[in-house]
């Protein structure tokens, strides 16, 4: 069920990620992505405003749902998901804003934000193609390591691996939020087709036991081995551990 697409490089990666991405809004204009920040999209993300310049591919009925935003930060916070995604994707291409949801992490009422985003993206019918990141620690969204796999949005506590991997992207370890709401599990996995991207040795224990291991909740990743549609495009550094 999970096809594996071995890389050269980012580069790489990235052009074959924008390439399933693209050939999906050109199937289906109006068609339901949900979207990832971190690094390893960033690369895609400008593949594609590269190919929105050119004229080859067309956001404007197209609508996206994020995975998680950091909770305690606005809107304009040039460390939320929310300025993240105007940076590096929607403010260079054709998408209308109004189409474009990410949890409201501004929002310090957990449960009201949570429940009105898991409303949103069933009203939408959930993604057509769902891009994922991956964790050093196989998490997906923010989906952290647990005892069992979690449903709808939810806030949660991320664990000291996360902060620790994302505090390099604040100035000091401790401006990075303790917090985040994110899309559940069970979520991600009504999306019809999930596409994840995966680059360097950090991932390659966290992409062999996503690819291989047991399905369990201490590798969130590894339940999407019971998704019917999942691509990995992941470089040589990431598959390392899978030959
Ligand atoms: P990264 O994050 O792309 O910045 O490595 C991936 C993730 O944590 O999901």
């Amino acid at each position: 069920m999970l096809k594996i697409v071995s890389a050269r490089d980012y580069d790489d990666m990235s052009r074959k990620a924008a390439n399933i991405i693209s050939a999906q809004v050109i199937l289906k204009p109006d068609t339901v992505l949900g979207l990832a920040t971190g690094s390893t999209p960033i690369g895609a993300y400008r593949q594609l405003i590269d190919w929105y310049k050119k004229g080859d591919v067309d956001f404007s009925q197209v609508r996206t749902y994020n995975l998680d935003e950091y909770r305690g930060l606005g809107h304009d916070d040039p460390q939320s998901y929310h300025y993240f995604m105007r940076d590096n994707f929607f403010d260079h291409i054709n998408i209308d804003l109004n189409n474009t949801h990410v949890p409201d992490g501004a929002n310090p009422d957990a449960e009201a934000a949570c429940a009105e985003y898991d409303k949103m993206v069933a009203d939408a019918g959930y993604p057509d193609l769902q891009l994922l990141g991956i964790g050093n620690n196989g998490h997906i969204g923010f989906n952290e390591p647990d005892d069992h796999f979690s449903k709808g949005t939810h806030c949660v506590d991320l664990t000291e691996s996360t902060i620790k991997a994302n505090s390099r992207l604040f100035e000091r370890e401790e401006d990075v939020p303790r917090q985040a709401y994110t899309m559940g599990v069970q979520t991600i996995m009504y999306a019809r087709m999930i596409l994840v991207v995966a680059n360097g040795a950090a991932k390659a224990q966290a992409v062999h036991d996503m690819c291989f291991g047991p399905v369990t909740p201490q590798c969130p990743a590894s339940i999407l081995q019971l998704h019917p549609n999942v691509v990995l495009v992941a470089d040589k550094e990431a598959l390392s551990l899978c030959e």
